[in-house]
């Protein structure tokens, strides 16, 4: 009745039986049931965030838990608000895509409307495994420094500098971060910074009380010589990197590690050690490396000017990115050369609303990469692409990012709604970035 994706564990409906369950109660199957139609889909789908000491402020993981919320899951995934996947359909396929086709939804719409029955499982029926591990091995654990209890709230970005322990070139060829809290976990974004920049990281650790030190937008701005190592958020199980591909790390280098807390609404113990768990080699077949894109000059000399009181301002960039692979990624990647972009995630801070990236083609087609329709701040993540996209010297990338800079979108930082202020690039809470990130391969 449906098969597990190899590379991500989520469970991909194939057969018209959910499509006949759609039809409603008089469908040719009967009536809709929980166990048949509807647990498959909540647990494939919700499982990673709506489970005991999970990152949702409740539990879909029994009939009781999903009848009483029936109406607000039948109301959020009509809207896509849940699963909180920010990819629209149709700009690309994912194979990380965790959320409901229109045939899915109609489903759990029908059945919260109906007499939400409780029915039997049919006999081939297995619970899905959400904790199988995305990871074919793992070589290397990098554990927090030390435990750290969220200080600010309700969100607390802090960054943990933590050493590279080997010796030797290394590839990092999967990713995963293992949460130490996962009640207050939200996202990790690991990134590296090379030997030449470990002086910089320590310090800004050492400026601050307590492990790590607070940081927003990223681990210090992207010119810094950091790129992303990988990224996790709830939901996701990580997994090893297209394969041969892989990420050199040098000797001498720190990992930061990024991790967002939300602690809303959460009680108890909100200590937490997150782990990030790695797959190495010492070479790959194909560099690969997290290409920032963006406008450099946004970043060095301002100019994304976001005005006060305006609703829908708009920033774009385009640009053949082949003759600086090398300079964005510090020589991991060869320059002039055509490369392979295999995923996309998109960066904006709190005034952000949508963004689109796009390959345009020397031919003068559009290829669609990444289309956020409705962005959140809170839910960041990197979008595999199922087919990889070349591009090729005379290709470019191009960005649009829109933001909503008038009262009525202002972010309520500490407690407190700031009053509408011209916005730029920058690394606060009440800055601004417009940045795509590419995992792109020889
Ligand atoms: C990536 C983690 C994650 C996944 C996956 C997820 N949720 Fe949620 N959900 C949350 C969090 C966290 C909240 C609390 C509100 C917030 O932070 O947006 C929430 C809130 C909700 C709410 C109440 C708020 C609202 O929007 O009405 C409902 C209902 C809900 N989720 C249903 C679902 C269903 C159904 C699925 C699967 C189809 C799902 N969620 C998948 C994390 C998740």
């Amino acid at each position: 009745m449906s098969r597990t994706d190899q590379n991500t564990g989520i469970v991909i409906w194939t057969t018209t039986a959910v499509m006949f369950a759609a039809c409603g109660p008089a469908g040719a199957t009967g009536p809709l049931t929980y166990a048949r139609d509807v647990k498959p889909i909540v647990d494939a789908s919700c499982g990673g965030c709506h489970v005991e000491g999970g990152i949702a402020p409740f539990e879909l993981t029994t009939y009781d838990d999903v009848k009483l919320h029936r109406f607000a899951i039948a109301a959020a995934t009509k809207l896509r608000t849940m699963p909180p996947v920010l990819a629209a359909k149709g700009c690309s396929e994912y194979t990380n895509d965790l959320s409901l086709s229109d045939e899915q939804i109609s489903t759990l719409g029908a059945w919260a409307e109906s007499d939400a029955l409780e029915g039997e499982a049919p006999e081939a029926s297995k619970p899905v495994d959400t904790s199988q591990a995305g990871l074919s091995r793992i070589d290397l654990e990098l554990p927090m420094p030390i435990v750290y209890t969220p200080r600010q709230s309700p969100d607390d970005y802090r960054c943990f500098v933590m050493e590279w322990p080997r010796q030797g070139f290394s590839y990092v060829t999967g990713f995963r971060a293992k949460p130490g809290n996962a009640q207050v976990v939200h996202h990790v974004i690991a990134y590296l910074a090379g030997p030449e920049y470990a002086a910089e990281f320590e310090a800004l650790d050492a400026a601050e009380d307590g492990p790590g030190y607070t940081c927003f937008g990223g681990a210090n701005g992207i010119g810094g010589g950091t790129g992303w190592l990988g990224a996790w958020a709830p939901g996701a199980i990580g997994g090893m990197y297209p394969d041969d591909t892989g990420i050199l790390v040098r000797p001498g280098s720190k990992v930061i590690l990024q991790v967002h807390y939300n602690t809303l609404g959460k009680t108890g113990d909100l200590s937490d050690r997150t782990t990030v768990e790695l797959a190495l080699t010492d070479s790959v077949k194909h560099r690969a490396a997290y290409v920032p894109f963006t406008n450099f000059s946004w970043i060095r000399n301002g100019g994304m000017t976001i005005p006060a009181h305006e609703s829908d301002v708009v920033h774009s960039y385009r640009i053949d990115p082949t003759p600086y692979w090398g300079l964005v990624t510090a020589g991991a990647l060869p320059n002039g050369v055509a490369l392979k972009v295999h995923s996309a995630a998109a960066h904006q801070h709190l005034l952000g609303t949508k963004s689109k990236q796009e390959v345009l083609r020397k031919d003068g087609t559009n290829e669609c990469l990444l289309d956020i329709p409705r962005w959140d701040f809170h839910w960041q993540q990197a979008y595999w692409l199922a087919k990889p996209k070349l591009v090729k010297p005379g290709d470019q990338l191009s960005i649009t990012c829109h933001w909503d800079n008038s009262m009525a979108n202002q972010p309520v930082v500490d407690g407190k709604r700031l009053m509408p202020r011209d916005a730029d690039w920058g690394e606060s809470t009440t800055d601004e970035m417009c940045l795509g990130l590419l995992y792109v391969s020889e």
